[in-house]
């Protein structure tokens, strides 16, 4: 695919999918760089003055605001020269709060929508956005891709007995339907509830189902705390499953999260590289550029 038009900014939490997209697309590819001022500002530059259409790439992963504010900084700087602007966002922070739950709450993922679209991005493209509901807040074009079917072909790959497919929540269910059909697998969904004022977790009660001995594969759009899956695995332990493996698109893996879903006994986590790190099994360039 040749796009001379092109032009890749790899923000500064996302430089090396950005160079990937950069690739697939043959686009001329700008690099930045961040200081972290000690009061905790950024300031971000770019090496180079982008033109024609330009995509601005930077996820946003923890320091959330930090890199929200970088995002918003390039797409702005890239806005001053280019036709037009494309903000590539595979994870996408804050679409968990897109209701008033309580009194008082904010839904701030409409700020984020007004924020981007203030700054001058003419189509934002995200990797599995937390909340559908949230889409309506955007009133720029946005398109959300997903990473399950290649999150899935991963494990079509791997050697297993007689897989289960598990959303920990009941958001995720046709997810984990989509992810169980490539691999000709059952799925079910476990019934999570979150206590909106202490943030606690209980299981309320699952699809019956046969799990002695069969391989686990629960499946979420991130993983935060690891709160949700090691919820979901003491519950899975108890029916007596096999293994159990946990994947999502984004892995924040925030604190001490992994450690916490390793002595749960969940053998193995495999993610998008929405997020940079360790459990980056999957690479989403490949569906950006379709996107684009
Ligand atoms: C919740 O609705 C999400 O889909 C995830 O299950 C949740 O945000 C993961 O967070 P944590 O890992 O902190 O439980």
């Amino acid at each position: 695919m040749v796009l001379t038009n092109f032009t890749v900014i790899g923000g500064p939490a996302s430089q090396s999918l950005a160079k990937n997209l950069a690739k697939k697309l043959d686009a001329k590819y700008i690099r930045t760089d961040v200081r972290i001022f000690p009061d905790g500002e950024s300031k971000v530059t770019i090496d180079g003055k982008p033109a024609g259409k330009t995509i601005v790439v930077q996820s946003v992963y923890p320091p959330i605001d930090s890199n929200f504010i970088q995002v918003l900084s390039l797409i702005s700087k890239a806005k001053e020269t280019s036709s037009q602007v494309f903000a590539v966002i595979p994870y996408l922070c804050y679409m968990r709060q897109d209701k008033e739950f309580l009194p008082g709450e904010i839904i701030t993922s409409a700020v984020i929508a007004k924020m981007l679209k203030a700054v001058g991005a003419d189509k934002i493209v995200t990797v599995d956005i937390h909340s559908e509901l949230a889409i309506k807040y955007f009133d720029v074009p946005i398109k959300n891709v997903s990473a399950v079917p290649k999150l899935a072909s991963f494990f079509k790959k791997m050697k297993l007995r007689d897989p289960l497919i598990v959303a920990p929540d009941l958001f995720w269910a046709p997810q984990a339907k989509q992810f169980a059909k490539i691999l000709d697998a059952e799925s079910i969904a476990i019934n999570k509830q979150r206590n909106r004022k202490t943030g606690k977790l209980e299981i309320k009660q699952s699809q019956k189902r046969n799990f002695e001995g069969r391989d686990i594969i629960l499946v979420d759009d991130m993983i935060s705390t690891g709160g949700s899956v090691v919820k979901a695995t003491e519950y899975l332990k108890q029916q007596n499953c096999g293994r159990i493996y946990a994947t999502c698109t984004h892995a924040l893996l925030v604190g001490d999260a992994e450690k916490k879903i390793r002595d749960a006994g969940i053998l193995k986590i495999i993610s998008a590289n929405t997020v940079p790190g360790k459990t980056n099994a999957v690479d989403v360039s490949d569906i950006l550029a379709k996107s684009l």
